[in-house]
């Protein structure tokens, strides 16, 4: 679809608009640039990509310094307060020095997109008037719709679709309706839509086919996913049945409604990894209740068991949160506890932060900052304690590895991967493609890390 001359001169990028083709010297400096800056989890990082490829169809190229881009996109994270105090951090940076250079006769554009851009909306625009878009995190589900809205209609040059990944994620949710009393997630998210089951199979065969190997299914709650009486385990039966990926994976499991025909589903079919996302939060049920998480730390010692039962080898992770208001230093304990029993093989772990208008927020934040803390101290030197047993009882093993591409370290280099779980692993002594799968011993544990070598 491209025409014009196959050849620029070295350097030179003032080229005028003569739809350059890929090779040519200066393809991609006459293309307008992209930066992006994204905050937060796995949904922000598929929004991102799936913004960054809707540029790309128009013919923007990303770039990795945002001197020289053309836009600047910060994608945001409202979850604790933190995360968006990191986010205003770098927005009023990128604000204080847009360029205004004579090289670029066009003023570089920043955008605030995600779940920030949602809670605060144009409050964001008259703290700092440098931002020239505000796009909420809904609206990212329809890129298309959003560069229409914010660059108009036409294109800036030939489609130029990034190199896939070995790995993505796909979101086939988005949206919560759970209302967990300390989220801010449904708020800045709107309610829980499922993406339809033949949009995602249709979808994950193309990205199949452009190369792709693994792909992890992305929903604040997965257990809910639906689309006419198609609940989320005929969802995984369709997608481990397409051609080329032969690793799917899934996040997040809400203890609420994960049930046995899921874990049995994962146990049917080779290409479902081992590994279970269940945030469990808390160990007391009275801290359960009041965070509106529906179940009780014995029934989640049911799941786990029900989950070793059918899936002996799984990975399951957790998150936990300390903190919350009124927990009582018994109540911690109960948290530790159940920690210590359930042997997570990693868990995030976070302090309480009271977020604007949920139900937690109207609760007394009473629990003084260096108790929580504390408390999160102690319970992250739990859980180090556990991942690093469970890593070092990998060792002597042999385990299928995907290989996601090379990483040198200290003078070394090594093959990235993951075993069928949640663990990394570095392997030796190996040249092989990103999206192979071997097979490797485990012959170190670093901690946090596996070191393995071909058998
Ligand atoms: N949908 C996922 C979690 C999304 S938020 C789920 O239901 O599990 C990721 C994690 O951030 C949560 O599991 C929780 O542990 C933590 N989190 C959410 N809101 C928080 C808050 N106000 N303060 C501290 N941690 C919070
Ligand atoms: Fe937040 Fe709860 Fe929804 Fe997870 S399930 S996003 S913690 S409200
Ligand atoms: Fe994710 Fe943060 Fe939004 S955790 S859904 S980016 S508030």
């Amino acid at each position: 679809m491209t025409s014009g001359p196959s050849a620029g001169k070295a350097g030179l990028c003032a080229a005028p608009r003569l739809r350059p083709q890929r090779g040519d010297m200066n393809y991609f400096c006459s293309m307008p640039s992209v930066y992006f800056q994204t905050f937060g989890c796995q949904m922000n990082t598929a929004d991102s990509n799936s913004l960054l490829h809707a540029l790309a169809n128009r013919g923007w190229h990303e770039v990795s310094s945002p001197e020289a881009a053309a836009l600047i996109i910060v994608n945001t994270c409202s979850v604790r307060e933190h995360a968006e105090a990191r986010a205003r951090a770098r927005i009023a940076e990128f604000a204080a020095k847009k360029r205004r250079s004579a090289r670029y006769p066009d003023p570089q554009r920043l955008w605030v997109i995600g779940c920030m851009a949602e809670r605060l909306g144009e409050r964001l625009r008259e703290s700092i008037p440098a931002i020239d878009a505000v796009i909420g995190a809904p609206e990212l589900a329809d890129p298309e719709a959003v560069l229409m809205r914010h660059l108009g209609g036409h294109e800036d040059g030939p489609a130029a679709p990034p190199e896939p990944e070995v790995s993505e994620f796909f979101p086939v949710m988005r949206g919560c309706n759970n209302f967990c009393a300390y989220c801010i997630v449904p708020f800045v998210r709107g309610p829980e839509t499922s993406v339809k089951a033949d949009r995602i199979v249709a979808a994950l065969k193309a990205r199949a086919a452009a190369g792709v190997r693994e792909v992890t299914l992305l929903g604040q709650n997965v257990n809910s996913y639906g689309d006419n009486g198609l609940g989320f385990p005929g969802l995984l039966r369709r997608v481990a049945a397409i051609d080329g990926l032969s690793r799917i994976r899934f996040l997040t499991s809400h203890p609420k409604d994960c049930t046995e025909e899921l874990i049995s589903t994962i146990a049917e079919n080779a290409g479902l990894c081992r590994h279970l996302h269940l945030p469990v939060q808390a160990g007391s049920d009275r801290i359960l209740s009041l965070m509106n998480r529906k179940y009780t730390a014995d029934r989640y010692r049911s799941l786990l068991s029900m989950i070793r039962r059918i899936l002996p080898d799984a990975d399951i992770t957790t998150d936990l949160m300390v903190g919350f208001p009124s927990e009582t230093e018994e109540e911690f304990a109960a948290t530790l506890a159940l920690a210590r029993e359930a042997r997570f093989t990693t868990a995030f772990m976070f302090a309480y932060s009271a977020r604007e208008g949920t139900a937690a927020a109207k609760l007394e934040d009473d629990i003084p900052r260096d108790v929580k803390i504390e408390r999160l101290n102690r319970l992250i030197a739990l859980q180090t304690a556990t991942t690093r047993e469970i890593y070092e009882s990998m060792v002597g093993q042999t385990k299928e590895i995907m290989v996601y591409g090379p990483l040198k370290k200290r003078g070394e280099s090594f093959l990235r991967g993951q075993d069928r779980g949640c663990k990394r692993i570095l392997i030796r002594g190996l040249e092989a493609p990103p999206g192979t799968l071997l097979t490797a011993r485990i012959v170190r544990s670093s901690g946090m890390t596996l070191i393995a070598e071909r058998k």
